[in-house]
């Protein structure tokens, strides 16, 4: 149990709190290994309610104006961040990310509702010049209508949000399946839901089976379109089921970021945007550095530097002070860290730091840094999703290019150099939805969050957010006389 009032364990249908039979999901603190409550094991049935009850909200909500949405979206950032620290703690205790990375996520989400509050009244449509004397062309956007969503548990707050800001905003309802490691920071928003004030069934949050919720949303004929952030495998099952029925899709699937620093790159930088860029949410995120690519003049210094800050990162329950990594979420993420680590060391890869489980136990993991990695090793064609950095050694600007590109993944990459011509060059020849030159973090509302290849397909937040959750209209207004 986590005393606060957001800590709910009912599902939120139609503005009401519900249980869902017997059927229950334990949810436990990775930290510690404890079960701190369940949920309901929601199936087809309950998720068809709460469908329905989207549906009968779009009615209204759809015609409400967008001043109005975006007030709506204004109240979601307030309670979220008048209680970010409550919500910070939730996030930390099913999820294990250090408190100051939780804050910083109930932050970010914030941020897509206010975001989105203020694009909801920019969502303009076209006057197109006509070619009739008597008639004229007008295009609008309008609210797809009611929207699932289906989350992961390594932003289990604001990868909702990236969806819900932006379906409110739009016009539409949603049903949210949150990850069933991470329920609680979704049930959270039913709270916040509520005391905002939001019409009934506008925002819904249902826990359980994935299967059986994921069937319901592609094949129900109310739900129009379906987006998700998760793994590859899973997205592709998914766009294949929602394109039978015809259903708009998003999909933010897996990456296998590169990391790249070149010989004349600012060094110190480029450590810390590693640092950033591999170890934040202890290696689990789809833009974590999978693969760092450091050219030959500046390898063992990088090396140096790099071992040196990795090794004395603190490792431990993320509620405690000063714990820059938490445990991993589960027994099969370390399972995955151990794979990538062996297949490394059997590819002649040399562990600097770590490669093994944490002295604590659990699911707690060492940060590891991996010398000499090769384009052979599985870590090379595979997204780790932990705090394993295998460090490559390249020497042309042209060869590491091809080493970067050589997978199915396309979803963010990273580079750091001092040459403009540079800059331009490798910017343009990656082949990835998102680009970061000198910088290791880059995920922010205002621009376009999405990948390319096997990384899926559409935009999350910035203006094109919004795109995905309208349907383009096209009105031909005729007899107007000459
Ligand atoms: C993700 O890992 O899918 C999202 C990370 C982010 O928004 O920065």
């Amino acid at each position: 149990m986590i005393d606060s009032r957001f800590f709910k364990q009912q599902c939120y249908v139609d503005g009401a709190w519900i249980d869902g039979g017997n059927d229950t999901i334990a949810v436990n603190n990775p930290a510690t290994g404890e079960i701190i409550g369940t949920v309901p094991k929601f199936g087809r049935e309950e998720t068809r309610k709460a469908i329905a009850a989207a549906e009968r909200a779009f009615r209204e909500w759809r015609h409400v104006s967008a001043e109005e949405r975006g007030n709506a979206c204004r109240r979601i950032h307030d309670a979220l961040m008048d209680n970010q620290t409550e919500l910070g703690r939730i996030l930390t205790t099913e999820m294990g990310k250090p408190l100051a990375e939780a804050n910083g996520e109930v932050a970010y989400a914030a941020r897509f509702f206010k975001w989105f509050g203020e694009e909801a009244r920019r969502l303009y449509g076209d006057v197109i010049p006509s070619p009739f004397g008597d008639k004229r062309i007008i295009v609008t956007k309008e609210p797809v209508g009611v929207v699932g969503s289906i989350t992961p548990w390594n932003f289990p707050t604001a990868m909702i949000a990236r969806k819900a800001a932006a379906a409110i905003a739009a016009g539409c309802p949603i049903v949210c399946k949150p990850a069933s490691q991470t329920p609680f920071s979704a049930l959270a928003y039913g709270v916040v839901a509520e005391e905002v004030g939001l019409p009934k069934g506008l925002l819904n949050v249902v826990t359980g089976s994935a299967s059986a919720i994921a069937d319901e949303f592609c094949e129900n004929p109310a739900v129009r379109k379906i987006t998700f952030t998760g793994s590859t495998p899973v997205g592709k099952g998914l766009a294949a089921k929602a394109s039978a029925h015809m259903k708009r899709i998003s999909m933010e699937l897996g990456g296998n970021a590169p990391f790249i620093v070149f010989d004349d790159a600012d060094l110190d930088r480029a450590v810390d945007g590693a640092i950033a860029c591999k170890y934040r949410n202890s290696g689990q995120t789809c833009v974590c550095a999978n693969r760092l690519y450091v050219q030959a003049g500046v390898y063992d210094a990088f090396m140096a530097k790099f071992a040196a800050k990795v090794s004395g990162m603190k490792v431990g329950d993320g509620l405690e002070e000063g714990v820059a990594q938490g445990p991993l979420i589960d027994e099969s993420a370390v399972e995955k860290s151990l794979e990538h680590i062996a297949d490394a060391r059997a590819h002649g890869g040399e562990i600097v730091v770590g490669g093994a489980r944490h002295e604590l136990g659990l699911t707690y993991f060492q940060p590891t840094v991996i010398r000499n990695a090769t384009q052979e090793m599985l870590i090379a064609r595979d997204e780790t999703f932990g705090p394993v950095a295998p460090v490559f050694r390249f020497d042309t600007e042209e060869e590491v290019v091809r080493m970067a590109n050589a997978t199915e993944y396309g979803l963010a990459s990273y580079f750091y150099t001092s040459d403009l011509g540079r800059a331009f060059r490798v910017c343009e020849a990656l082949e990835y939805g998102m680009v970061a030159v000198n910088e290791g973090v880059l995920s922010t509302e205002v621009a376009p969050f999405g990948g390319v290849k096997d990384s899926g397909m559409g935009r999350e937040g910035s203006k094109y957010g919004l795109d995905d959750y309208v349907n383009v209209k096209y009105a031909l207004i005729g007899g107007l006389g000459k």
